[in-house]
């Protein structure tokens, strides 16, 4: 203390004498004398700060990396335009470096409609797998913006340059039991960012018409099965569930007021290649070739949905979207606009444990089980889905049952791993 002394003593003349009387910089700066010792551990100091600000790695978070225009490249207006070219629909997909966007964007891509993708490449599971993705996506000449839903001058450039007929909007924060880690990534991207985009499509001239992913989770705590469209919605048993049903209501909202065309779809668990590592068939997989211990939930059961089954959902609820309604201003509707919710399911829900029967026959390898009372994270033990309203409004039909429908993963899973570790 008694060292520091002297280097504050060289400080006295810049403090003010009394509270709001600061002296002028250039009497403060004539009376500095610059002490050596002070000068060298400054540096050193102002050296180290700008070490750890360069240095450090961006903040790896779950909520994604915010891409604001001016972080995009310089090309990414023409890209956009291009990959937007085509014969049919054009339609914005958002999520499409998830699961079931990549499928969506490259079956759209396949028929001759313009696509253009958005994602965030958030780190919820391996973004290595969504980087895949989008290569697969980019040698079909789908272009995917790396940016949020929340990034408003981001959504209104990019409704400036393309008019999409579609959005098809799948982007968001999935997982049921990962809200309890991180419940504001769901807000995030379920709540704020739905909000965020719908009011870029009001405002857009022409306003399009939306797709977008609810899920079967809304059906919480109901225990009438199967799980119709008329069935209670108002007891979800997680935060993921309370996102996507607020998202419904948000949707009457914004179909009400402003006349934008909103079809919602209830996925059933949705599985397949390019699927998602967070699921169970997914790590039961990886688990099950390397000899770990898998959890099975007693009672359990899913309508696990083949992904082909609900791309087709997806285009069909596309095909057969209305008009939105809106004034180009984003004022108020001409007119009422369409507004539907669906269930893509399979309608044959299968235990848990048969899953994992079929996986050992397909890896042929016996898997390590320990079967377990299900815990209160939010999961619900039983889902089945009635699906004879799309069925009969939009012609959706699943045809692909869980021995096929895994058998066509495993190949997959079998070979991106494979050549992974050949580049590695
Ligand atoms: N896969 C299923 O079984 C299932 C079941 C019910 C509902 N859903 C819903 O279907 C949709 C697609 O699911 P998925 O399985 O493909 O999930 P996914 O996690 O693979 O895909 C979602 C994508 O959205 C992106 N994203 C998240 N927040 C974003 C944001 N704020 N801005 C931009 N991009 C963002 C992510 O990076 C990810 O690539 C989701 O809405 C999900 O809730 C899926």
């Amino acid at each position: 203390m008694s060292q520091l002394k002297p280097i504050l003593s060289h400080l006295d003349p810049i403090i003010p004498s009394s509270t709001g009387k600061f002296k002028s910089a250039p009497y403060a700066f004539h009376r500095v004398r610059f002490h050596p010792r002070l000068t060298l551990w400054s540096f050193l100091l102002l050296f180290f700060v700008l070490l750890l600000f360069f240095c450090s790695p961006p903040a790896a978070s779950p909520a994604g990396k915010r891409r604001s225009l001016h972080t995009l490249s310089p090309n990414w207006e023409i890209k956009a335009r291009n990959s937007a070219k085509g014969g049919g629909l054009t339609v914005l997909v958002t999520g499409a470096a998830g699961f079931v966007g990549t499928h969506v964007a490259m079956a759209l891509k396949k028929r001759g409609d313009g696509v253009v993708g958005l994602d965030n490449f958030n780190s919820y599971y391996e973004t290595g797998l969504k980087k895949a993705r989008k290569s697969l996506l980019e040698r079909q000449g789908v272009f995917i913006i790396e940016g949020d839903i929340n990034d408003g001058s981001l959504l209104a450039k990019l409704f400036e340059i393309v008019h999409f007929s579609h959005v098809m909007h799948l982007a968001a924060q999935a997982g049921v039991r990962y809200a309890m880690q991180n419940p504001n990534s769901y807000i995030h991207s379920n709540i704020k960012g739905f909000v965020s985009l719908l009011e870029a499509c009001k405002n857009a001239n022409p306003q399009p018409s939306i797709v977008w992913a609810s899920s079967s989770s809304v059906y919480g705590l109901n225990s009438k099965v199967p799980f119709s469209e008329k069935d209670r919605t108002d007891q979800p048993a997680s935060l993921y569930a309370a996102t996507k049903k607020a998202g419904e209501e948000i949707a009457h909202t914004y179909n009400h007021i402003y006349g934008l065309s909103i079809t919602g779809l209830r996925f059933f668990t949705v599985y397949g290649p390019w699927g998602r590592p967070d699921m169970a068939y997914y790590f039961f997989t990886k688990d099950i070739l390397r000899g770990k211990e898998i959890k099975i939930f007693q009672g359990a059961a899913r309508d696990f949905t083949y992904i082909d089954d609900v791309v087709k959902g997806c285009l069909a609820a596309l095909d057969t979207a209305k008009k939105s309604t809106g004034s180009s201003s984003g004022g108020a509707k001409r007119g009422a606009a369409q507004l539907r919710i669906y269930n893509l399911g399979n309608t044959s829900p299968v235990p848990v444990g048969k899953l994992v029967s079929i996986l050992e026959k397909l890896l042929e390898v016996k898997a390590r089980k320990k079967v377990l009372q299900m815990p209160r994270n939010g999961d619900v033990l039983f889902t089945h889905a009635n699906v004879s309203l799309a069925r009969k409004e939009i012609g959706y039909n699943p045809t692909v049952d869980l021995e096929t429908g895994l058998a066509r993963f495993v190949k997959w899973y079998v070979s991106y791993y494979a050549s992974k570790k050949k580049t590695v």
